[in-house]
């Protein structure tokens, strides 16, 4: 069974994840109003993995016989002043999130609860990833986007981003079912 402040601040982060995907989903429609489908897929992906970190913990929770609980999602931004922008915000965001990924494992480990560490360990690991991809994208849009030729070029290496198996926000397997 799992222990109550582990389910509490583990249900928040189910919260944080939807955030996640919400945020990225947001961006996803801003980049397209800019013409830059690139950066648009390539968020389409981020989205995607931020469901299935939402929905590792939701599974987790459940597993060990918590509830679930549904929290309010935090009003969002819609409109960036530009792309450069709104990569800022991602790799800040990113920063936020592993910020609570380690809050969370304080917790965790103030219960004794070791049956979490493997999750945890994951998200861990993982959130080296997400600070180092949005960082580098940030991180080169900066150093071209007063070049349209630049921004162009960095818009179609981030549109090679492969789409993890089965994703809902990948068009080409939502037309397929449908
Ligand atoms: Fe789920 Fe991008 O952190």
């Amino acid at each position: 069974m799992i222990d109550k402040k582990v389910r509490d601040a583990m249900n928040e982060q189910v919260k944080h994840e939807l955030e996640s995907f919400y945020i990225y989903m947001s961006m996803v429609a801003y980049f397209h109003s800019q013409n830059l489908d690139g950066m648009a897929h390539w968020m389409r992906c981020q989205a995607h993995e931020e469901m299935i970190h939402a929905m590792k913990f939701f599974d987790h929770i459940i597993d060990r016989g918590g509830a679930v609980k549904l929290l309010d999602l935090k009003q969002i931004k819609t409109v960036w002043k530009k792309p450069l922008e709104a990569w800022h915000d991602a790799y800040e965001h990113e920063k936020f999130i592993t910020a609570k990924i380690n809050n969370l494992t304080k917790i965790s480990r103030e219960q004794n609860d070791y049956t979490s560490e493997p999750l945890l360990s994951w998200f861990l690991n993982e959130q080296i990833e997400e600070e180092k991809n949005t960082e580098k994208v940030f991180r080169e849009l900066s150093m071209v986007e007063t070049s349209k030729e630049g921004v162009l070029m960095l818009d179609r290496e981030l549109a090679a981003r492969a789409f993890p198996a089965g994703s809902p926000v990948n068009p080409l397997a939502y037309n397929a079912v449908a």
